[in-house]
């Protein structure tokens, strides 16, 4: 059986700068509480003139293939983490496909795990590789946040936290080391605890006439921010360990870990429980917001560049968001 392994990286974020400056001019928020509650300084959001989900997953993606010394004509599946598609349906995997330029049948799965999007995503390449199924498939987290997120006083605590953008991440068979394990979660019992409602399929017919919703807020993003901070310090510590025990390892092991951007100070407790150093964490929340599906491919994709990720290093990915889920990865580069 193979291993498979991340043989290209790449992320593109969109070009407008949203300083916390600018949301303190449209929101009741200053740069000081943003700053001190969440690590964020700035983040990228979409012109939606020229952006969509699939043609920043596209961008990143021809990155990753470069880095990687592959066209899309090698692509042999795609994988698709994304919570905020260009549709309701079709998802975005098959718009990437049309993109990319990739003709011939390949299979394209949509992902919605919001922010452990990326790492369920990667899950489910690596078991297509590791059965011999695909030689090699694409995996992307991409998102558009902006246009969901209520940005007014009322959306305050999701406004400045979430952004756009994309990361991509190319996995082939290797015989040696690469993926080592993957673990996922979830608890639907906390579905309301961070959640956009609407398109909702269950609604009567006549609930879903746009000239019948005069309050369109069960469109935009809700989140009980508090509650989710709680559960996401517990199950970031969890997932972690579970990663950790799975392949005999201890945390003086991780070389890197690269974290889900969702907030700098759960960043920052993680690596304190852990008692890493700050070589040892990734983090670049305070340029670019929660980016959910996309955080952790556009991290990698920096760390990676920045020289952070080395043959033979241990790297450790971990996530939490809505559903909840919560996911981790434990790679040998
Ligand atoms: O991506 C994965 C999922 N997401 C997360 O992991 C995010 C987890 N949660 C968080 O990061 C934090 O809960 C937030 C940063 C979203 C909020 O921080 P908090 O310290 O939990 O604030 P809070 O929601 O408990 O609100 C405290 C106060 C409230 O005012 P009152 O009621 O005490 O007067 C809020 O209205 O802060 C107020 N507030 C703000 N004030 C200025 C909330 N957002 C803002 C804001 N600017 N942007």
């Amino acid at each position: 059986m193979h291993h498979s392994k991340i043989v290209g990286l790449g992320h593109h974020v969109p070009e407008t700068v949203i300083t916390n400056e600018y949301l303190s001019t449209i929101i009741d928020t200053t740069d000081e509480w943003i700053v001190e509650r969440t690590g964020i300084r700035e983040r990228r959001w979409i012109d939606p003139a020229k952006d969509t989900v699939a043609n920043m997953a596209a961008k990143a993606s021809r990155i990753a293939l470069q880095r990687a010394n592959l066209t899309e004509k090698d692509i042999d599946f795609i994988v698709f983490a994304t919570i905020t598609p260009d549709y309701f349906f079709p998802g975005s995997g098959v718009l990437l496909q049309r993109e990319l330029g990739i003709d011939g049948r390949i299979g394209a799965l949509d992902i919605r795990n919001a922010c452990s999007g990326f790492i369920y995503a990667l899950s489910v390449a690596d078991q297509f590789i590791k059965t011999g199924m695909y030689k090699t498939i694409l995996v992307v987290g991409a998102e558009i946040q902006s246009t969901a997120i209520d940005a007014t006083t009322r959306g305050r605590n999701t406004a400045v936290i979430f952004a756009d953008g994309a990361g991509a991440a190319i996995l082939q068979p290797s015989a040696k080391q690469g993926i080592l394990s993957t673990h996922l979660h979830s608890d639907g019992r906390f579905a309301e605890e961070l959640y956009v409602k609407d398109p909702g399929s269950s609604r009567p017919r006549e609930e879903r006439q746009p000239e019948q919703i005069l309050d369109t807020t069960s469109f935009k993003v809700v989140m009980n921010g508090s509650q989710v901070f709680k559960h996401a310090v517990v199950r970031f510590m969890e997932v972690i360990n579970e990663a950790l025990a799975a392949n005999n390892m201890k945390k003086e092991d991780i070389n890197l870990l690269v974290p889900h951007q969702a907030n700098l100070r759960i960043s920052q407790y993680i690596q304190e429980k852990l008692g890493l150093k700050d070589d040892k964490v990734f983090n670049n929340i305070m340029r670019y917001g929660n980016t959910t599906a996309a955080s952790i491919p556009i991290a990698m994709s920096e760390a990676w560049a920045e020289g952070r990720i080395k043959e033979n290093d241990v790297i450790c990915l971990a996530a939490f968001g809505s559903g909840f889920t919560w996911a981790s990865a434990l790679i040998r580069w």
